[in-house]
């Protein structure tokens, strides 16, 4: 019986279990009414009398050795059933590390919230273009130097296929396409044939603004530069138009505005003249608007340009070109604080 005992003993202490059910199934088998123990509790009614102590106090560590094994199983295989089902929904997630937008990509949206606020709509239009609408439709003379291969990026001639040098070709699209009032900014990225330096690069971003409808003014146009450099730069900020030239608008006019810099006092950024250049604009020629079907006698417009780079190193003083696309984390995590 003792010998029946210990073996008993040996094979408890070796239990293993890897689920709940495969625990019960070991209750069952050692501690309920017909398991292993009881049916030794049984035979202890036959052990000779000498031996009843003995036998019984080992027949009571083996149902305590028992007791204690399967519960101990049941608490591990609890705990891994738990862990199976996954995860604790309760627990606050790790935190993940924010990334940042790029400047170019804060002073874009900018420009159009600004734009978009004015009733303005965003229209966008390919980077792979014809002739047709980068120059032709807009009014560049058959010699004009800009559809030079020295200027502008061909990728194949005759018909001509260029990267587009500016956002102005979109809205020629725009234009051939829709009914006036046309009320639409155009921002993308534009190419150009130029060494890379700090001030200059082969592509940088535009945003173009476009506004056709019936009695649209020079009025309307610097009311709008106004609302939108004061908007931009703070509404101390002050504009002032310069008579300029550009193929597709008549008139035409460059915008400065007061040197956010230094108040307009003057300063090394803004040469000491107070002022700084940030924009070309005009009202629509209307070789222009006949060229893109929009009947020059009955409707008017006025259009702008700008530079997103150059709006962004006012704004940021950012003052190598190079930067906005070399992707260093370390000038990119500083707008990190920026949304
Ligand atoms: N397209 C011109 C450029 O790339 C910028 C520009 C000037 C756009 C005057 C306009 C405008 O719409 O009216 O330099």
């Amino acid at each position: 019986m003792i010998d029946k005992i210990n073996a008993l003993k040996a094979e408890i202490e070796s239990l293993q279990a890897s689920s709940s059910e495969e625990v019960e199934a070991l209750r069952i088998k050692y501690l309920s009414k017909k398991g292993a123990v009881s049916l030794l509790m049984n035979d202890f009614r036959s052990v000779p009398a000498d031996q009843k102590r003995a036998v019984g106090i080992a027949i009571n560590e083996l149902k305590a050795l028992a007791t204690e094994k399967i519960n101990a199983l049941k608490e591990a295989t609890e705990s891994s059933d738990n862990d199976a089902e996954g995860i604790d929904l309760t627990r606050s997630a790790a935190p993940l590390p924010m990334g940042t937008r790029h400047p170019l990509s804060l002073v874009r949206e900018e420009i159009n919230s600004i734009f978009r606020r004015l009733g303005f709509n965003i229209a966008e239009g390919p980077e792979i273009e014809d002739d047709w609408h980068v120059f032709s439709s807009l009014n560049f003379a058959a010699d004009h130097p800009a559809r030079d291969m020295q200027d502008t990026f061909f990728i194949s001639r005759n018909p001509d296929v260029l990267l587009r040098t500016h956002t102005s070709s979109v809205q020629t699209r725009v234009m051939e396409h829709s009914k006036p009032p046309i009320r639409i900014i155009c921002p993308g990225r534009v190419f150009r044939n130029e060494a890379i330096s700090a001030r200059a690069h082969c592509f940088f971003h535009q945003v173009e603004a476009l506004y056709v409808d019936k009695n649209v003014s020079f009025a309307d146009l610097k009311q709008t530069l106004l609302y939108f450099a004061r908007e931009m730069f703070g509404p101390e900020t002050k504009i002032r138009l310069r008579p300029s030239y550009f193929p597709f608008t008549e008139p035409s006019a460059e915008m400065d505005i007061s040197c956010n810099l230094c108040g307009g006092k003057g300063c090394s950024f803004c040469k000491h003249t107070g002022w700084v250049e940030i924009l070309g604009c005009g009202m629509v020629d209307p070789n222009v608007l006949d060229a893109c079907g929009i009947d020059s006698k009955v409707y008017s417009g006025f259009a702008l340009g700008m530079g997103v780079e150059r709006i962004t190193n006012l704004k940021y003083r950012v003052n190598d070109l190079r930067l906005f696309s070399e992707n260093d984390r370390r000038f990119l995590r500083e707008f990190s604080a920026t949304r």
